[in-house]
């Protein structure tokens, strides 16, 4: 282990003192935070607070939809799930898939109910009974506030489908499928505004899959009778799933930027972290890989965007619509059926959330959208049984960034000490990492109007880190509300009964105009901290 930068421990302070209660953790190091309100990244975009519904195990059924049950309204939808949904304030929600969308004919999920054809779903081997579609879905979404994001099938489905769906959906009045959603009860147009171009085309698992040439024909058409039906609409192209084994992901993205520079607005990348050699710090340094990929991919965004000709649209964005960490229901028996993905997280995969959306934060100039995979009982946040609800360790970082984090994302100086991991599995297949001077605190700060919040990772297991933070420009001043994602140990789990890792509001603090002040950040702890800078 060793300490970065130069200078460390030989600043001196003129600062106020905020201490934290050391509960028994030892304290053998000190930070710095140094925040310039000048060093602008970008504006964080409020869709990188997304998620993600797809018909999957009981994401939909026996989720956010379970007709009959108690928990349920007249029209099945599940209270208590929705309760904890509007917790996240979920600014943009994906749907139906994900890989269920690649064998998915939106066609067999409008109109009476009683009318609809019952399918053999075939990339999670139910039975799709489509008694939940767009109609049930957009109710759903405006009872929850989120913004709609549609997938459309490019895997069995054709461009003319894609089209049609559209037209169903966006379109007043006068066309045929315009018309058959007034007849379904819905005058007014959804106006879908965001529609993604399949679904990782780049896997071999993927219904439909093509080589990156081929999926960029197929999308550049299905964009083309897209946009020629609704012009104002956002189209997400298909990116690297990140999980192909022995694969470089850049490769595909690489032909798809190229051929879809002029058509799509976004590019969708995808990862699912694991913890699969339960090595602690490697897996809470994982995030940076995803940060790393980012890079490059915005790199290649930049090449595109010299040679495009997109008139006076923004450049092509970064979509990561969908990450989690996915690891412990991957055997066959726990990928299919009416219970697939059930995965149970602990504390040390609420910090791996945190630093997917510090990463998040700190790339606001190109990532605007992001997703997490998924909302409710599947690789989610939420957890529903018949009779009740709880709150997986997930969301809470989830929670906070989601309420609290916007404005401009800042460019932070960050001095602590590091650690190197080992050569480890990423997620699935064959995808390894080693990550050099990992820093053990992980850092993204907002601000926005005089407000300042600042995320804090204390990847350290052990140790409280004591860190200066440092304002540049300005002086803190006032309350500084202080919120921690914590719990007894990294395997803490929580479930019906007990809710061992959640957030905790501490003791806020009081700064009279200082430009540092000190914190303690415990071991293996996100903490978020709200206040004011001032002139
Ligand atoms: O989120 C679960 C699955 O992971 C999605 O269906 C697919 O897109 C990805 O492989």
């Amino acid at each position: 282990m060793k300490h970065s930068g130069p200078g460390f421990g030989k600043f001196i302070l003129a600062v106020a003192i905020v201490s934290t209660v050391l509960s028994g953790s030892s304290v053998a190091q000190n930070a710095r935070i140094k925040i310039d309100v000048d060093r602008e990244i970008g504006e964080v975009d409020k869709n990188i607070y997304g998620n993600f519904v797809e018909h999957l195990g009981r994401c939909v059924y026996g989720g956010i939809y379970d007709p009959g049950n108690p928990l349920s309204d007249e029209n099945g939808i599940r209270l208590d799930v929705l309760e904890a949904v509007k917790g996240l304030n979920v600014s943009l929600t994906r749907y139906p898939g994900g890989n269920f969308v690649s064998n998915y004919n939106w066609k067999d999920g409008v109109g009476p109910k009683d009318e609809r054809p019952p399918r053999m779903e075939l990339a999670w081997a139910r039975l799709e009974t489509n008694q939940f579609g767009t109609n049930e879905f957009m109710d759903y979404a405006k009872r929850m506030n989120t913004e709609p994001y549609f997938a459309v099938n490019l895997g069995t489905g054709t461009i003319k489908e894609a089209q049609e769906w559209v037209e169903y959906c966006n379109v007043k009045e006068g066309p045929y499928y315009a018309e058959l959603r007034k007849k379904h009860g819905y005058p007014e147009p959804h106006n879908i505004k965001y529609w993604s171009l399949g679904n990782e085309m780049d896997g071999f698992w993927q219904m439909g899959h093509l080589n990156a040439e081929d999926y960029s024909k197929k999308a550049r058409e299905a964009g083309k009778l897209m946009k020629l039906t609704d012009p104002d609409i956002k189209l997400i192209a298909a990116g690297a799933s990140n999980f192909r084994p022995n694969n470089d992901p850049h490769e595909w993205n690489a032909t798809v930027l190229s051929e879809l520079r002029d058509v799509v607005d976004y590019i969708a990348l995808h990862m699912y972290l694991g913890n699969h050699q339960d090595n602690y710090y490697n897996f809470v340094s994982a995030p940076l890989v995803l940060e790393e990929r980012t890079k490059v991919v915005k790199g290649m965004i930049d090449r595109e965007m010299e040679k495009a000709d997109r008139g006076d649209r923004d450049p092509i964005y970064i979509a990561w619509d969908e990450y989690n960490i996915w690891y412990r229901w991957r055997a066959k028996e726990t990928m299919t059926g009416t219970r697939a993905l059930e995965e149970r997280y602990n504390l040390e995969d609420a910090l791996v959330i945190a630093g997917f959306l510090n990463a998040f934060v700190r790339n606001a100039d190109i990532v605007k959208m992001a997703n997490m995979a998924q909302l409710v009982n599947v690789i989610a946040p939420i957890f529903a049984e018949e009779d009740g609800v709880f709150l997986q360790t997930i969301y809470y970082p989830l929670q906070l960034f989601a309420n609290n984090m916007f404005g401009t994302s800042l460019d932070v100086f960050v001095d602590c000490e590091t650690y190197n991991t080992g050569h480890f599995q990423l997620g699935l297949a064959e995808q390894v990492a080693q990550i050099d001077d990992v820093p053990y605190l992980d850092v993204s700060v907002t601000y926005n109007n005089g407000e300042v919040v600042i995320g804090v990772i204390n990847r350290h297991r052990d140790e409280t880190i004591t860190t200066d933070i440092i304002s540049q420009e300005g002086l803190f001043d006032g309350e500084f509300e202080i919120f921690e994602v914590n719990g007894p140990d990294i395997k803490a789990e929580n479930d019906f009964d007990q809710t061992k890792v959640k957030t905790v509001q501490k003791e806020s603090v009081n700064i009279k105009k200082e430009d540092a002040f000190t914190y303690n950040f415990p071991p293996h702890s996100f903490t978020m901290l709200k206040g004011k800078i001032v002139e």
